[in-house]
């Protein structure tokens, strides 16, 4: 892992490694996860950096997802930290960079992702993936990298099965199916519950490079709700269920193993 991601700065020397979060929460990170240095901006210190990502935010989550002020302030900055890829605003599209009012040498925001701490000890939520410079793995290696800086073991994470962020999680190893979203999540109907199991290397190094090979039993749709209720309901009976890399493919099929237990 360590020389892929020094393999991925030096393909993009554009985009830089960071933290936003409460000036304590530094000192409990790894601020050179995988041999990248991060630097750390304290959000007391750096209120344009919190703004600026607000917006970015809402970019990539508008409408009912759109992020509340507070819940940047709670459950964002205060327990922990976003983990960044920023870059000069150059970088961007210029629609976005519009949108965003940002001049070419203006400090932007690339990626970013959120690890909310839980209460098992190494496990995190992964929440509001973002990438505003596609094509270049961006969401995979903010995600990989902040999971670092974190040090966690355990992830567990909300997604939609028809987004494409399915290929960017299944870059962090097969998901295992846990449940349906518990809750009022806005998209309850079209998400689920994942886990990915942080602790081997070596099967994250392999997914991170598209060279994880594993048997797979079905391929469904991801329109099709129906059918992945179905799948939803087995493994909260128990059922070890897991999305294989890379997760969907040109056919829009969500790629499952199950596994005997
Ligand atoms: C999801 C998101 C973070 C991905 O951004 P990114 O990392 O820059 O994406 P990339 O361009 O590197 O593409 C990542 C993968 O998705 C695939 N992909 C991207 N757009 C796609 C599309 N419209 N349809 C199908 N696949 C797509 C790419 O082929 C790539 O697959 P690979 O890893 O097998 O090569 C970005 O699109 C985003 O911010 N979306 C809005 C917010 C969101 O929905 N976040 C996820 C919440 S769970």
């Amino acid at each position: 892992m360590r020389d892929l991601a020094s393999e991925f700065f030096r393909r993009h020397p554009e985009l830089s490694l960071a933290a936003l979060g409460a000036a304590d929460n530094a000192r409990a990170m790894d601020l050179n996860p995988l041999g990248c240095k991060a630097e750390f901006f304290a959000a007391e210190s750096h209120p344009e950096l919190v703004a600026l990502y607000r917006e970015s935010n809402a970019l990539a989550f508008p409408g009912e997802l759109s992020l509340p002020g507070w819940v940047l302030s709670d459950l964002y900055l205060l327990p922990g930290a976003i983990g960044l890829l920023t870059c000069e605003a150059r970088v961007l599209d210029i629609p976005v960079r519009k949108r965003l009012g940002l001049r070419p040498d203006d400090r932007a925001i690339a990626a970013a992702y959120l690890g909310a701490p839980t209460i098992h000890p190494g496990t995190f939520i992964g929440v509001s993936l973002l990438s505003l410079v596609p094509r270049v793995l961006a969401g995979a290696w903010v995600k990989a990298l902040t999971l670092r800086m974190l040090g966690a073991s355990r992830l567990r994470g909300v997604a939609q099965w028809q987004n494409p962020s399915v290929r960017v999680h299944t870059r962090m190893g097969p998901m295992r199916v846990v449940s349906s979203v518990p809750g009022t999540h806005e998209f309850k109907a079209k998400s689920f519950v994942y886990e990915s199991d942080l602790s081997d290397e070596a099967t994250w190094s392999s997914a991170m490079q598209r060279r994880y090979e594993g048997p797979i039993d079905a391929k469904i749709q991801a329109t099709d709700h129906d059918e992945l209720g179905r799948v939803l309901a087995r493994a909260e009976q128990g059922e070890r269920i897991l999305i294989i890399p890379p997760g969907l493919d040109a056919q829009g099929r969500v790629l499952l193993r199950f596994e005997p237990s």
